[in-house]
């Protein structure tokens, strides 16, 4: 008889935005005269760059001729792409990254929830608090995290690293050893960064303990401020400890196109075993390789006129995140975030819960952000707003807010 992977049914409520998008779409049914301004989610809403959409084109119309039409991509990637990523995003950082030790894909949510499955459900997983759900649920569903707890909305197994405004949303190293650490910096949801120094402590606190460092990139064309690394690989000693994930959903708006890359290099050993073979395996036996065309439109993201245009695009987010930011601060707001990242993160006012000030901005304001609380229980006062929309709905979403 057949049986379900029951870790499934440990899993609490939905995935935060199902649970969003239905709290919303039921307030449209009910007030359909009302203009809902959306800052939850972090989609982008600006169109793809113009270089890329260039690059789109030529890359389908090559697929119309039998001479350059291009069938099964290769799993790990085309060389073109992964060369482009290691010259523009490591070689030219410094960073010592081939190649071949970049593993291209459709994103990297799909990267940093597979990449659980190469390593023992015995591991115990540390994680920012709050953070990204993905990584929690992903381990959830492989069975690593022990029982959850619905009062302290914690699972039994998992160390949490909480972040709050006295560490200024930058975890210390956990007093508890773990073997797989989840950092992600610009951090989602808080926008808090990490310096460079400091994420050499934890490169050192790896190493020395033989934990894994599982580091998720996917907003570091926002970082504004030097000393925050754009890369783990920035730090001594991190291509023996660390796995870094990319996306192009941040930089470059491919959040509908999907692609993505991570990078695990070659010397990283765990009991010995090296992950890239794994990883490498895991990769060409469940995925088919990210479609050319989208690894073309990849390519010309690193074209001087692609850099240029996506610059433009990050400073147009940018400037929300300051209109947010500084409208939020004028109103008796405690915010933080949006200087490294598209997301402002802030303190509920008058003693809220999360979900309380999520339904109050809806209702209020018509404003949908994201309860603080779905990222983890350090969140539980706090609310993200991200600076992804229109300018236009920017402005208009801060100013009721400041009307309230
Ligand atoms: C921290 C973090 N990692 C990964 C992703 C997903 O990236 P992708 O669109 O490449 O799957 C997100 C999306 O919001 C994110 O916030």
């Amino acid at each position: 008889m057949a049986k379900v992977n029951d870790n499934y049914l440990k899993l609490p409520g939905s995935y935060l935005f199902s649970t969003i998008g239905k709290k919303v779409n039921a307030y449209a049914a009910e007030h359909p005269d009302k203009k809902i301004i959306r800052l939850g989610i972090g989609d982008v809403t600006q169109p793809i760059a113009p270089t890329i959409i260039a690059a789109l084109h030529s890359a389908v119309d090559e697929m119309a001729a039998a001479e350059t039409f291009k069938g099964y991509a290769p799993d790990l990637g085309y060389a073109f792409l992964r060369e482009t990523i290691s010259e523009h995003d490591y070689k030219a950082r410094g960073c010592d990254i081939a190649a071949d030790e970049i593993f291209v894909s459709d994103g990297a949510k799909c990267d940093c929830s597979n990449i659980q499955e190469i390593f023992s459900t015995d591991n115990k997983i540390a994680v920012c608090d709050p953070v990204y759900p993905v990584y929690v649920d992903s381990n959830v569903m492989a069975g690593r995290t022990g029982s959850y707890d619905p009062a302290t909305e914690t699972w039994s197994d998992v160390i949490y690293m909480p972040c709050t405004a006295e560490n200024g949303f930058a975890p210390s190293l956990p007093k508890q050893v773990p073997d797989l650490i989840y950092l992600c910096f610009p951090n989602n949801p808080t926008g808090a960064t990490i310096s460079k120094a400091r994420l050499q402590e934890w490169v050192d606190y790896a190493n020395k303990n033989g934990c894994v460092i599982l580091y998720d990139a996917a907003y570091e064309a926002y970082i504004s401020e030097e000393d925050v690394p754009h890369s783990i690989y920035e730090c001594d000693g991190a291509r023996s400890c660390a796995i870094e994930f990319h996306s192009f959903s941040k930089n470059a708006g491919f959040t509908g196109l999907r692609l993505g890359y991570t990078v695990v290099p070659k010397e990283l050993k765990v009991e010995g075993v090296n992950l890239h073979p794994l990883w490498s395996r895991r990769h060409g036996t469940k995925y088919n390789g990210a479609p050319y065309i989208i690894q073309k439109a990849g390519e010309a993201v690193y074209s001087e006129a692609g850099r240029k245009e996506l610059n433009a695009q990050v400073a147009y987010y940018m400037k929300n995140a300051r209109y947010i930011l500084e409208g939020l601060k004028g109103a008796g707001y405690t915010v933080s975030g949006g200087v490294n990242a598209p997301y402002i993160w802030l303190k509920a006012p008058d003693g809220m819960k999360s979900w309380e000030f999520f339904d109050y901005l809806l209702t209020k304001a018509n404003v949908v952000g994201t309860p603080g609380s779905g990222f983890g229980p350090s969140g539980e006062t706090y609310f993200r707003l991200t600076a992804f929309g229109t300018y236009e709905n920017t402005v208009e979403a801060i100013d009721r807010i400041k009307a309230l």
